[in-house]
């Protein structure tokens, strides 16, 4: 926020801002759901309330396409939820589950609405779970507390760009059900993973047990802005998130949910569709073109399986480097803003077109 009301001051000055700050898709949502959304917003019948737990022909799409996507079978009924967000859910799940004081385990780095949307609203505790890169960003699961309530996970993750193996994903899973913590798997940038790698889904890799898995539309489709989303997993788990929303919200615009159907219908098995391989394409190439401009300029850094973010080694403080990039007109986000392990690093996400990405290298070069 800081970060924001600087780059605000710098705008009304007139300068020339490049901004890798906000995880939010700069390429437009595919025409076909852009299309279905008007067409579900002509209907009157969808001008209503919506269900908060979500339409029941819109779970049953999201059940069908985690058959088809990650082969795991759901009840649509008693095993998915709609979001508005992952975010929503993300939050909301510890208001379900979370008595004040009670221990949540939250990656550091990591998405900040765990630690706080999630834990600290519910007065709860947030533990820091380190990820660090001698580790490949993944959790030291030996040396966790076993008494924490919730476990929250997030691969490919966000900021570092660092992916999972299912292997990984059978050992946090088991870990969660030998302590009886509540697996927390957000899997928001499932679908936008590069090179070979393909994103597994925790659901696939465990035997039941205490596991809720968030996914959104909004990285996959572009569509941050039109906020939907899903939570899938254990009933119970589910059924109490439903029961909180009940009293929250009224749900998602029920002709958003409609075109959410669309949206993963576009998935014939798998495979992801053409429109989202056409978006990776684009971030994949951006991506390359940072990387190698930044490892011209000297810094080591390797290109990231998943997400749209560059999670970049800074020789400085993290909020300094950032303040000295946005004296050149780049904004990026400070690391400790992710959290305590996240200094000495900053992140950009690759929301600008390569022409931008390379006029930002130049800056970067004169700096
Ligand atoms: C790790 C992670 N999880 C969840 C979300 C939530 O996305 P949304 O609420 O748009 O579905 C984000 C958004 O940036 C994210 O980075």
């Amino acid at each position: 926020m800081e970060i924001e009301e600087k780059v605000r001051k710098k705008r009304a000055e007139g300068i020339d801002i490049i901004d890798f700050g906000i995880g939010d898709p700069d390429l437009p949502t595919p025409p076909a759901i852009v299309e279905e959304v008007k067409r579900q917003l002509d209907d009157p019948e969808n001008h209503r309330y919506p269900s908060s737990s979500g339409e029941p022909e819109v779970r049953r799409a999201v059940a069908d396409w985690y058959k088809k996507r990650f082969n795991v079978s759901l009840d649509p009924d008693g095993e998915v939820v709609i979001l508005i967000g992952g975010k929503e859910g993300i939050a909301n799940i510890c208001r379900a589950f979370v008595n004040p004081g009670e221990k949540v385990l939250c990656p550091d780095p990591g998405y900040p609405v765990y630690s706080q949307g999630g834990t600290l609203l519910s007065d709860a505790v947030p533990i820091k779970v380190p990820i660090r890169p001698e580790k490949n960003f993944l959790p030291d699961l030996d040396s966790l507390p076993s008494d924490a309530r919730l476990f929250y996970l997030n691969y490919p993750n966000n900021p570092t760009g660092a992916v999972v193996t299912k292997e990984f994903l059978w050992r946090a899973t088991t870990w969660c059900t030998e302590t009886d913590t509540i697996f927390c798997y957000d899997n928001a940038y499932s679908e936008m993973t590069f090179d070979d790698y393909v994103a597994p889904s925790a659901l696939g890799c465990c035997q039941g047990g205490r596991l809720i898995e968030f996914g959104t539309l909004s990285k996959t489709f572009n569509m941050t802005g039109y906020r939907i989303g899903f939570a899938v997993g254990d009933a119970k788990l589910v059924a109490g998130l439903k029961k909180v929303k009940a009293q929250i919200d009224s749900g998602a615009p029920m002709f958003i949910q409609k075109a959410m159907i669309k949206a993963l219908e576009m998935y014939n098995g798998a495979e992801r569709p053409q429109v989202v391989m056409d978006n990776i394409k684009v971030y994949q190439e951006r991506r390359n073109v940072m990387v190698k401009g930044l490892r011209a300029l000297g810094y080591k850094i390797d290109p990231p399986k998943g997400t749209f973010y560059l999670w970049l080694r800074v020789d400085m403080p993290s909020m300094k480097f950032a303040e000295k990039m946005l004296n050149a007109g780049i904004v990026c986000t400070p690391g400790v803003g992710f959290g305590e392990f996240g200094e000495g690093y900053v992140r950009f996400a690759t929301t600008q077109p390569v022409a931008r990405i390379e006029e930002a290298l130049e800056r970067m070069a004169k700096m």
